[in-house]
């Protein structure tokens, strides 16, 4: 266990013991400490990953599932433990309700093609105005495909969706609603339990793609109620390569099979293939072995250190830098819903997000400039991307400072 897991939890983070737990803060950029606020589009990975990863190699490692060896045996209880820590950490009813995908954009894609496969032309799907493109794209190809009708919630200029705009979109061919739980570009936390009773009143299922609010926050799939629920290994401080689809049990039941191969089957004539029971239909082919058990790892050192505790801090941290960007008079926070998650996106009058990020990482910040996968938002907010900075357990006031700091170079050069 971790130096800052020991701590109890009604004592704050201790940052130090986090940022010991993490190798990578040592680099020095330019000669400069490492601040690293790009958490959003992947986190760093604290010693207990990397030492979970190098042992799984060294002493565990051998192909899943179909071993009669001591050694594929004991890689088999790491990869279905991991699942079960997985379970644990969003509180789902049973493991079978748990897969392992590649990451979030896979795990959309697969409800989008398996659950999306038994809706009719006309059929209806509902998402906002503020995701991610994969959340956008899988259900465009399937309207493509199939036909369906793609809907868009709005928001408003603060990044808040209008909850009674998307009630409004709701109806009879209403097949799915599937929405952010937190906007990768603005930090907005969708009020999903809303969203919920709104869908449940109706009949509708719910996916919830969490891939910016797993690491913020505890979420709880059964309070929350949703069919399925989506999120990504490496922004949680474990691998890439690895993500993870919760479906309720009955949903994933009813879907078939979306890729076909090994390990998703229970038998396979040329005539007729039997397909596995759940989880293993919906992970055909070798898993990410490694990837599982890393995430484990991941899930258990957030659990550890508590996230009600990450919450406040983190809270904390985005509070301090809404205060002190506001000293700029040529920034323009995008972005200013009243409940968010470790997101500042902003623009700097003048200058473009590129140079921006390119003279802060002179100065050791690394922040994240572009569109952030999240086109159809920038083209509503009329702008044509934003700086985002975006925190993690490892982050506090004093990176705040060094952004500040840095950013008043930018406005030097651009001023
Ligand atoms: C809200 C959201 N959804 C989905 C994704 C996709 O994650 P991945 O690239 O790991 O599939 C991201 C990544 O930026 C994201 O922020």
């Amino acid at each position: 266990m971790s130096e800052a897991a020991n701590l109890t939890t009604d004592r704050p983070l201790d940052l130090e013991a986090v940022r010991r737990d993490f190798p990578i803060l040592q680099e020095r950029i330019y000669g400069n400490r490492l601040v690293f606020l790009d958490s959003g589009a992947s986190a760093q990975k604290p010693q207990a990953v990397l030492d979970a990863i190098r042992d799984a190699y060294e002493h565990s490692y051998a192909n899943v599932h179909r071993g009669v060896y001591q050694l594929s045996q004991k890689a088999t209880d790491l990869y279905e433990g991991a699942r079960e820590t997985v379970r644990a950490f969003i509180n789902a009813g049973a493991v079978e309700e748990v897969i392992f995908t590649g990451n979030a954009t896979q795990a959309l894609n697969l409800v989008a093609n398996a659950f999306g496969s038994m809706l009719e032309r006309g059929d209806e799907v509902v998402i906002s105005h503020m995701e991610h493109h994969s959340n956008i794209v899988p259900w465009q190809l399937l309207r493509d495909r199939a036909g369906i009708v793609l809907k868009v919630a709005p928001i408003d200029e603060r990044g808040v969706l209008d909850l009674d705009a998307l009630e409004g979109l709701l109806g009879p061919r209403t097949k799915l609603i599937s929405i952010t739980h937190v906007a990768n570009a603005l930090g907005t936390i969708v009020p999903i339990e809303k969203v919920v009773a709104m869908a449940k009143a109706r009949g509708i299922p719910v996916m919830v793609d969490g891939s910016q609010a797993v690491q913020h926050m505890p979420v709880d799939v059964r309070a929350l109620d949703v069919d399925f629920y989506v999120f990504t290994g490496h922004k949680v401080y474990g691998p890439s390569g690895i993500g993870v689809l919760y479906g309720r049990k009955e949903m994933l039941e009813k879907m078939p099979p979306w890729i076909g191969g090994g390990d998703m089957i229970l038998s396979v004539t040329f005539d007729e293939t039997v397909y596995n029971d759940l989880p293993y239909k919906f992970e055909a082919g070798t898993p990410n072995i490694v990837g599982a058990i890393g995430l484990a790892a991941a899930l258990d050192y957030v659990t550890g250190l508590g996230r009600e505790r990450i919450a406040a801090h983190e809270a904390d941290v985005l509070a301090y830098a809404h205060r002190q960007l506001g000293q700029f008079n040529n920034l323009r926070l995008i972005g200013t819903a009243p409940d968010k998650a470790g997101v500042v996106s902003f623009l700097m009058e003048g200058a473009h997000p590129h140079d921006v990020g390119t003279i802060l990482d002179r100065q050791g910040v690394a922040v994240r400039v572009g569109h952030h996968c999240a086109q159809p938002l920038m083209e509503r907010l009329e702008i044509p991307g934003t700086v985002r900075a975006s925190f993690g357990v490892y982050n506090g006031r004093d990176d705040v400072d060094a952004l500040v700091a840095a950013l008043a170079k930018v406005s030097e050069i651009f001023g």
